[in-house]
């Protein structure tokens, strides 16, 4: 799997799998655990190791269970986990790092690869406050790398300048329609990696033709030729699935590339 290096060293693969429907009633974002790691199997059966989760989910354990469950080592999985930016988890010390410690034992690790302020919220010393917690955790070994999601280029660059260690990924909405193509570039600016969230969502029957056609040069879909445009950019994706014919396609974007004039008519979805 392609990685990029993250500003602490370690390395992030370039496409992960999200989850946030994963081990839930009816596959609903809203629905009730159930614990079900099928969805989960199949994607590390298909060659994902790295998964996107977050406390908001409720479905950190699934996580967890699903990769004790492959009986591969922790080792090989990139983890991804995110701290809710409400006052609950993040009012003082001791409510961040309950969160941290929640999301350690929830996915039966020692260690979480990369750990994500959901969302900004307006007090942005209080974001910094945080952030500087989160910081001992990195110091200690516990978390790899931290970084933020949702965050526009105000509350981005307040963190760049009031952090000791700087973001290492701004997970942002991106698809055809809703590019976020400004706080993808100041992102790429400043050496924080741009991830893709909804990668594969929100896009239009003209978007989803035009991809196709373009698709239809290389044998690939319009799913993977979004993805492929992502990830030339420099932007991280994890797209999410529960069928496991998708997930495959979803991983095979590594034996073609876009011509420019590609890049430009995508671009401009
Ligand atoms: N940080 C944040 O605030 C935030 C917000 C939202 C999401 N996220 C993360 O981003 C992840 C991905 O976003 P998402 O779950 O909203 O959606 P997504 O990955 O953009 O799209 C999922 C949809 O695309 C379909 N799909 C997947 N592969 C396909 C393919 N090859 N061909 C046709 N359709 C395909 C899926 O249907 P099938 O299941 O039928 O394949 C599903 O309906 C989430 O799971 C979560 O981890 C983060």
């Amino acid at each position: 799997m392609r990685t990029i290096e993250l500003n602490t060293g370690i390395q992030i693969p370039v496409i992960g799998s999200g989850t946030n429907t994963f081990g839930k009633e009816n596959k609903a974002y809203q629905g009730a655990i159930n614990g079900d790691t099928t969805e989960l199997a199949a994607a590390i059966k298909a060659g994902y190791r790295h998964f996107d989760t977050a406390i908001s989910y409720r479905n950190e354990a699934v996580v967890g269970k699903a990769i004790k469950e492959s009986g591969l080592d922790r080792s090989e999985f990139f983890i991804t986990s995110k701290i809710p930016g409400t006052s609950e988890y993040t009012k003082d010390a001791a409510a961040v790092k309950s969160a941290v410690e929640s999301s350690v034992s929830a996915l039966q690790t020692e260690t979480i690869d990369l750990y994500l302020i959901h969302h900004p919220w307006d007090n942005l010393e209080e974001i910094a406050a945080v952030w500087a917690v989160l910081e001992t955790y990195v110091d200690h070994g516990i978390i790899k790398a931290i970084g933020v999601s949702n965050f526009q280029e105000k509350e981005l660059a307040y963190l760049l300048d009031n952090s000791r260690i700087k973001p290492a990924v701004n997970q942002v909405e991106s698809h055809p329609g809703k590019w976020n193509d400004g706080i993808i570039g100041y992102s790429l600016a400043h050496h924080v990696v741009p991830e893709a969230w909804g990668p594969l969502s929100r896009i239009s029957d003209n978007a989803k033709e035009q991809l196709a056609a373009i698709g239809a040069h290389h044998q690939k879909s319009w799913s993977q030729v979004v993805l492929r445009y992502q990830i030339e950019r420099g932007v991280v994706v994890i797209p999410k699935s529960h069928a496991a014919e998708h997930q495959a396609v979803n991983l095979a974007l590594f034996d073609f590339s876009l011509t420019e004039e590609e890049k430009d008519i995508i671009k401009g979805l």
